[in-house]
């Protein structure tokens, strides 16, 4: 029997990440089937003032999929009707963010700040979870403590078990460490200890490709992994994990065709559910992803940053891509080349990570990324992105 409060099929999450996990990377996701997606954190308090940069986050999977809702704050009511809410339109689950370190989220007691007091978090959780329909879990998303003299993950997950979370993620960073150093495996094997068996524990931090996956439940014992970075402008991964899960041979990385295919159904599923003034932005974005790892990838990044309308954008990486084939040797024309990391694990060096949140508007006191934004601009790698687990 699954152990999943829902199914999660293949035990493999794409995590959520703000800025990044939009509706139209979702969709990518899921229709190279990762077992679920979770939408960026959401503020409750934006989500329940109405705010609308927020309120237009809290999308629905396309085509009925079963999708999960993050929220965020420290107040039981403004949780409990952001729930409600996520229930609303569909949500399979509540995901209550334990996680971010960002300083303007654990400043004002959120977040990661929670890993502190426990029996705060506690109260939230019961508070979301009988706000919530039974058939829908409320789960927690936690780091491995606050800092290296804090590092209270198995303790943690217990306590929010308790209160009636069914199932729990642990990013095996400190809240201290930002994004620097290693995702500790040892930390993520004790919450697995720890915590009562029925209870799924979701493994995340540092997978970026099937050996990762692998070995990230090899060594800890999780029921799941769930990835964030390592899937950015590489959905293929849930692809092939799915392939090594079922038994079958993993087919490898994209060929120059797939990425190409890839790259236009993102920007048309952009250009379809986004549209208004931050279309461009979004559309930037994903041109980026797709070329990465391929020769003359950094010009044309340029090029697309400076590219004035997301028509020009993507004319440009389709002329990259049409180059490229054209260049090909014929048997290299369908070859399968491996992925260089995306995103740079030390946000601040220009990582798309930064750049995806760092370019975001800043927008109003309650708009999440926005947060996450100044914080990205202000520059202080490794502590303050917009990392939120
Ligand atoms: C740009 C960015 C935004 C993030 N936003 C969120 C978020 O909204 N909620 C959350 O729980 N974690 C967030 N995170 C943390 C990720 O979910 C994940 O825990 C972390 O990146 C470690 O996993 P990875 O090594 O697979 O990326 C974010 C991370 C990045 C890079």
């Amino acid at each position: 029997m699954s152990p999943f409060p829902i199914a999660i099929d293949p035990p493999v999450l794409l995590a959520p990440m703000a800025a990044v996990t939009d509706l139209p990377f979702r969709t990518v996701c899921e229709e190279f089937g990762v077992g679920l997606t979770i939408t960026e954190f959401l503020s409750a308090h934006a989500l329940t003032k109405g705010d609308r940069k927020t309120t237009g986050k809290l999308t629905a999977s396309l085509g009925g999929r079963p999708f999960g809702v993050q929220i965020f704050g420290r107040e039981e009511e403004p949780m409990q009707r952001a729930a409600e809410m996520a229930v609303e339109i569909g949500a399979s689950l509540v995901d209550i963010n334990m996680g971010c370190p960002a300083k303007r989220v654990v400043a004002g007691d959120c977040g990661s700040a929670l890993m502190r007091e426990p029996k705060v978090a506690q109260s939230l959780v019961r508070a979301v979870v009988a706000a919530v329909p039974a058939h829908v879990p409320v789960t927690v998303k936690h780091r491995a403590g606050w800092s290296q003299d804090e590092r209270n993950a198995p303790e943690f997950a217990c306590a929010m078990v308790d209160a009636g979370a069914r199932m729990i993620t642990v990013h095996g960073r400190t809240r201290s460490q930002g994004f620097s150093g290693a995702s500790d495996l040892g930390i993520i094997a004790a919450v697995r200890a720890a915590v009562p068996s029925e209870i799924p524990v979701v493994g995340n931090g540092d997978v970026v490709d099937v050996e990762g996956y692998l070995a990230m439940r090899r060594a800890t014992g999780c029921d799941a992994v769930m990835i964030g970075r390592g899937a950015m402008g590489n959905p293929w991964l849930f692809a092939r994990i799915r392939a090594v899960c079922a038994g079958q041979v993993d087919p490898g990385p994209p060929t120059l065709e797939e990425r190409l295919t890839t790259f236009r159904r993102h920007v048309g599923l952009i250009l379809q559910l986004k549209g208004g003034p931050r279309t461009l932005h979004e559309v930037r974005k994903a041109c980026g992803w797709y070329a990465r790892g391929l020769y003359g990838c950094n010009a044309l990044r340029i090029e697309v940053w400076a590219a004035t309308t997301a028509q020009a954008a993507i004319e440009q990486v389709e002329r990259f891509f049409v180059e490229r084939l054209a260049n090909a040797p014929r048997q290299r024309r369908g070859a399968r080349d491996v992925l260089a990391p995306l995103a740079d694990p030390e946000p601040g060096t220009g990582s798309p990570a930064e750049e995806s949140i760092g370019l975001e508007d800043s927008g109003s006191g309650e708009d999440d990324a926005g947060r996450a934004g100044d914080l990205a601009k202000r520059g202080n790698p490794g502590h303050d992105i917009g990392d939120a687990a």
